[in-house]
């Protein structure tokens, strides 16, 4: 199907003026900056921080560009993923009017942020084994759907979803397709990254947050075909990624190394985690997972998790999530942490059922 960006994106936004920051009207080096209303004199601080920063981090970019292969057009930073999930709606949704689907159970921003933009939410379920079920989500597509999010690998139940459903949702949608691979790093599936130059109607989303080890940075990347990112770039506020964390960025970026060794002992952990929970009394299901938790199935989730806070142990309760009934997330730990949680597990299950 053509793929027609003027019929995606909101008419005003079409229309849009951005605002024109003084670095965007004058991006060269000079001796005498007077042009940002910025405190000429200093701060209390290093001294370049009284400078505003890089609107469009080309830096970044340009380093991401390489680790990614992707050219750095067809990237856009955002302050979290959150933020670029919230600009996709501001940039493509018509309030009161578009609408998009979701396949829960899910990661809960793109209804919150779809709810905070009176977008309207269509929902196709995910199937018993946490597949796509592509039929419904094609019956649900009408001329005001404008995106369709999918979760891979799967918050919460860490399955990747099958690659050739998403394709088919690709091929047949002609609005956003926005994939999100936010723990992509920890499975062996292949990123979409790659398959931009095959679909216009890609978006990819991934984040800092969860492999790279920089939650407290908020900095998430989308990854998209170049008229999308321009909308992107017109609707963010002007200096979305301040000038601290994208100095720490660039630094994080010189460490692949460190960050791929991360995940190589993250994904041995929850696999050695997995098998142990999974051979637990009362453990009814650890769900196979490509991510860094574990979703897991357990009568009276809810008393469980009441008993590893009363032991200093956060997990997320998340049985009240669509067909997720009795059921907690872990989150993979250090190795001591992972014991921990085992050995608190163990006992509430001793306390319970024996
Ligand atoms: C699937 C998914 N997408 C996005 C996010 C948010 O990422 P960020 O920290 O980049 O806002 C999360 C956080 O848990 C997530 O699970």
């Amino acid at each position: 199907m053509p793929f027609d960006i003027q019929k995606l994106v909101r008419p005003n936004i079409a229309k849009l003026k951005p605002y024109s920051s003084a670095k965007d009207e004058f991006t060269g080096v000079a001796e005498i900056l007077l042009d940002a209303n910025e405190n000429s004199l200093g701060s209390p601080l290093t001294q370049w921080y009284n400078r505003y920063p890089d609107p469009y981090q080309k830096e970044i970019k340009k380093k991401l560009s390489v680790i990614k292969s992707v050219p750095v057009n067809q990237i856009f930073l955002g302050n979290g993923s959150d933020e670029i999930i919230d600009l996709l709606y501001r940039a493509f949704c018509e309030p009161g009017k578009d609408n998009i689907i979701i396949c829960p159970p899910t990661y809960p921003m793109y209804e919150v942020s779809a709810n905070i933009n009176d977008v309207a939410i269509q929902s196709a379920p995910l199937l018993t084994d946490f597949q796509l079920n592509v039929a419904h989500i094609e019956q649900l597509v009408n001329v005001n759907t404008k995106i369709i999010w999918i979760c891979s690998p799967n918050n919460p139940t860490g399955n990747s979803l099958d690659r050739i459903d998403i394709e088919v949702i690709l091929n047949h949608f002609d609005g956003l397709v926005v994939v999100d691979e936010a723990y992509i790093n920890f499975s062996k599936q292949k990123s979409f990254v790659q398959s931009l130059v095959d679909y216009p109607n890609l978006v990819v989303l991934q984040t800092l947050s969860k492999a790279w080890g920089l939650a407290g940075l908020r900095v998430g990347m989308c990854f998209a075909n170049e008229e999308v990112i321009d909308y992107l770039n017109k609707v963010k506020a002007p200096y979305n990624i301040s000038t601290v964390n994208q100095s720490l960025v660039l630094k994080a970026l010189e460490e692949v190394g460190q960050v791929n060794d991360m995940i190589k002992e993250l994904v041995a952990m929850r696999i050695a985690l997995a098998e142990v929970l999974q051979n637990m009394p009362m453990v009814e299901q650890v769900y196979p997972s490509d991510a860094n938790f574990l979703l897991v199935k357990i009568p009276n989730a809810t008393s469980l998790y009441q008993y590893l806070l009363t032991k200093g142990i956060v997990v997320r309760n998340r049985s009240s999530l669509l067909n997720c009934a009795d059921t907690i997330r872990i989150t993979v730990g250090t190795e001591a942490e992972n014991t921990q949680l085992v050995d608190a597990m163990a006992d509430w299950i001793d306390m319970n059922f024996e």
